[in-house]
């Protein structure tokens, strides 16, 4: 990792070009009709560096799991375009679009989404199993140890905690070396010392193998682990910050609760604390 990764704002200039593991341009999406209409999305352009651990943070409601859903593929846009590395994702077949997520991207949510009657290294293993790939063995060890699952690997979901079945959803990510992981909350259904080894997990990941990782979450402590933070309010980027603390995200936050837009600095009404 360098500090010469390309900044978001270059996505604007260059759509076609630079170190993005993922790009999105000018994409909208759109909610139901007329007084029911909800603007998810409201033409978002964003680059997401390679190599690098991104966290995308704003308000409930902001459009960031819709952000997601739609630069991963699991949901399509009203307009613009996302481009997984080289391929664009928006306008593929069905076929083809399957194939992509399935070679390109990996998943990680926030209920962890393992298979109850196969064990950590089967569910491990499974998306290469059901593409007809091998797994490179060394990279495998790699990965499981990284997580610390060596231990667990004969264990079934129900046999371990929900850290550990995280951790799980996470090797199970990591093992086919995707282009990127995107993850939606991974950590909202852990306690704070699993949620913290989950976070580290993923940084390390990130900083020793060189994975890329977008990860969606409206914890300012979470967001810390990342290299940089993108904010959503109103379905639009408004802000990104480097080199993220929690207390700058968390400060960051507040000028959100006051109507959806930052607030001018000094402006946030005392009685507005975040929680
Ligand atoms: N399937 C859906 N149908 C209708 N409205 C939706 C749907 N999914 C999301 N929305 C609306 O779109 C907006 C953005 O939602 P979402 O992306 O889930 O926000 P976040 O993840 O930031 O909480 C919200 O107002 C939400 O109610
Ligand atoms: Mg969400």
């Amino acid at each position: 990792m360098t500090n010469t990764a390309p900044s978001t704002a270059d996505a604007h200039s260059a759509p076609g070009a630079g170190d993005f593991a993922a790009r999105a341009h000018q994409i909208a999406k759109v909610y139901g009709r007329g007084d029911a209409q909800v603007i998810a999305l409201d033409s978002v352009t964003v680059g997401i560096p390679r190599g690098r651990f991104t966290a995308i943070m704003g308000p409930s409601g902001s459009g960031k799991s819709t952000l997601m859903h739609c630069m991963a593929g699991l949901d399509s846009v009203d307009s613009g375009q996302v481009f997984i590395g080289d391929t664009e994702l928006t306008g593929l077949k069905d076929k083809q679009l399957t194939r992509l997520r399935r070679d390109k991207i990996g998943f990680i949510f926030q209920a962890f989404n393992l298979v109850p009657t196969l064990t950590a290294l089967e569910n491990i293993t499974l998306p290469m199993d059901i593409a007809g790939r091998k797994a490179d063995n060394a990279w495998l060890d790699t990965v499981i140890d990284t997580v610390g699952l060596r231990p667990r690997l004969k264990h079934r979901p129900s046999e371990l905690s929900g850290g550990q079945q995280q951790r799980v959803a996470c090797a199970r990510a990591l093992a086919s070396r995707p282009e990127i992981i995107f993850a939606d909350e991974p950590t909202g259904n852990l306690d704070s010392r699993s949620g913290a080894e989950v976070l580290g997990f993923l940084r390390d990941s990130v900083r020793r193998m060189g994975q890329t990782i977008v990860m969606v979450t409206h914890d300012p402590s979470a967001a810390a682990y990342a290299d940089q933070v993108l904010f959503l309010s109103d379905g639009q980027i408004v802000d990104t910050m480097t080199s993220p603390t929690a207390e700058r995200v968390l400060e960051r936050m507040k000028g959100f609760e006051t109507g959806g837009r930052p607030a001018a600095p000094g402006a946030q009404e005392p009685g507005v604390a975040a929680r």
